[in-house]
């Protein structure tokens, strides 16, 4: 029997299921010390289909121990997106009196013509491992086709729970309050705002913390299943206050909701938050899919389809430009460093090129960090594959523009893979003389790469074969000098 580490693209740094099909990121709870990771999933097969929640729990939220299925397909319903709290008082009198139960909110999709979405219930007595399908489902039906991903959560303030969920088809978020997470009331609904593009999905809404202020705010995210970029899904972001109600979102001075995008690569989607994280933690902390509904059955891993993006926590920066979401990869993640074998200064001429890793053989994957003295210089770190196959991270100062390319790589062909990812990097306020900062993560099969301390992230999968591969620093017009400060590498 082969091992996971000899298929092709199995990540070593990301979340995947043994087999088949996953995508989205469901019910994420912390729980007696557990971190939950339920996930839109296929038990029979590496296509989307028989959608069921799998199940995986770590304690560290770096290695992921996978369990058997949580909450199977019925009769009536797949079981598609949605969230998990633990209803400490047991408001919804579905506790065994021993312990807080875990209750879910998921989607129940009937499949066929006149199908409904509706909300439907499940409770779990025994730390998550087997759910209990509530006899009263659904418990939030409007009769509609496109009605899904309810996310709750507990708002102090109201002394009620908040549930937010999606009109996909009219591009709106509704939001819900209830007392016993049986009964919901309609409270109010957001949109059609934000970018251009339609298909809400996956809603999210939390407080965070202003980083270096006394303050917090709300943030609302949805995902665009069909952006206005061609063959693109867009995670989108609005921060703004909630008053227990109604969200309002920053707006410009047209009166135009503010948004910003939550990665500006092109696989990831459908993120949610973790529920419950003590307060001693209290970091808010989310994970996507890493992947894109217009190519992801082209993706060719077997006997798998599907994985999870590194999970990042949360916070924002007050900038000229308003409040803006900052992400970094959980602290955790750093134990898999190992010490520099010296500071690592590279001093690179114009035109030339450095290799950065330089080990033989080459590292099934590996974390960089990276601190470039001087963001007026352009140039690119390029990774190199076997048979040719590249990744080209490009830093443009002119336009401070920060991208990803990878169609020089597999599924070239796929017009929607093959397109390049950029972002444009805060310059209001910013000293063009000061370092520009980048985290790394390459894992087989994608690319995380973190920018200015969290500012901005792409995440890309690339599929370069990772054998004989090596990544190297070149310069543009001008020598570009950078300090290596942390590294992890996985080793075959
Ligand atoms: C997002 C999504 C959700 C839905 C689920 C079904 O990727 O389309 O809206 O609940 O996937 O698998």
């Amino acid at each position: 029997m082969s091992s996971p580490m000899s298929e092709p693209f199995r990540p070593c740094f990301h979340y995947t299921p043994a087999r088949n099909w996953m995508n989205d990121p469901n019910g994420l709870v912390w729980f007696a010390g557990e971190w939950h990771l339920f996930y839109q999933y296929n038990p029979l097969g590496d296509q989307w289909g028989h959608m069921s929640w799998g199940h995986a729990v770590s304690v560290d939220l770096v290695s992921w121990e996978e369990l058997p299925v949580a909450i199977p397909e019925d009769a009536r319903h797949w079981i598609f997106s949605g969230s998990v709290v633990v209803d400490w008082a047991n408001s919804s009198g579905l506790g065994d009196g021993v312990a807080p139960p875990l209750i879910a909110l998921y989607t129940g999709a009937e499949r066929g013509a006149g199908a409904v979405q509706s909300q439907c219930l499940a409770y779990s007595h025994d730390r998550g491992r087997s759910w209990t399908k509530y006899a009263g489902n659904p418990v939030l039906d409007r009769g509609l086709a496109d009605f899904r991903d309810p996310k709750v959560f507990w708002h102090a303030a109201t002394a009620r729970w908040i549930m937010v969920v999606v009109l996909s088809m009219a591009d709106r978020v509704a939001f819900y309050g209830s007392v016993n997470l049986r009964d919901w009331s309609l409270l109010s609904e957001f949109g059609p705002a934000g970018p251009a593009g339609t298909v809400w999905e996956c809603p999210d809404l939390f407080e965070l913390p202003v980083a270096g202020r006394d303050a917090t705010r709300w943030l609302l995210k949805f995902d665009l299943m069909r952006s206005a970029e061609p063959g693109n899904c867009v995670p989108v972001v609005l921060v703004g206050d909630f008053d227990g109600t109604t969200f309002h979102p920053d707006r410009d001075a047209a009166g135009t909701p503010i948004w910003q995008r939550a990665d500006q690569g092109h696989d990831f989607y459908a993120a949610i938050s973790w529920s419950d994280v003590p307060a001693a933690d209290g970091r808010r902390i989310w994970i996507g899919w890493m992947s894109n509904h217009h190519y992801t059955t082209a993706i060719p891993t077997a006997p798998w389809r599907g994985a999870m993006t590194l999970p990042r926590a949360l916070s924002l920066r007050r900038t000229a430009t308003g409040d803006r979401l900052v992400q970094r990869p959980v602290s955790e993640l750093t134990r898999l460093r190992r010490p520099l074998p010296a500071p690592h200064l590279l001093s690179v001429a114009p035109g030339a090129a450095v290799d950065l890793i330089g080990s033989q053989p080459a590292p099934l994957a590996c974390e960089l960090t990276l601190s470039v003295a001087d963001r007026r210089a352009a140039f690119a770190l390029s990774v190199i594959g076997a048979d040719d196959m590249r990744l080209v991270i490009a830093w443009n100062p002119a336009h401070a523009i920060l991208s990803i390319d990878r169609s020089a790589g597999a599924l070239a062909a796929n017009p929607a893979f093959a397109a390049r990812a950029s972002a444009s990097l805060e310059t209001a306020g910013i000293d063009l003389a000061t370092p520009l900062d980048l985290q790394l993560f390459i894992d087989r099969g994608s690319i995380e790469l973190f920018a200015d301390d969290g500012a901005a992230v792409l995440t890309m999968q690339h599929l370069l074969p990772d054998r004989d591969w090596r990544i190297s620093l070149v310069a543009g017009p001008d020598p570009v000098v950078a300090q290596m400060t942390a590294c992890a590498l996985v080793q075959p």
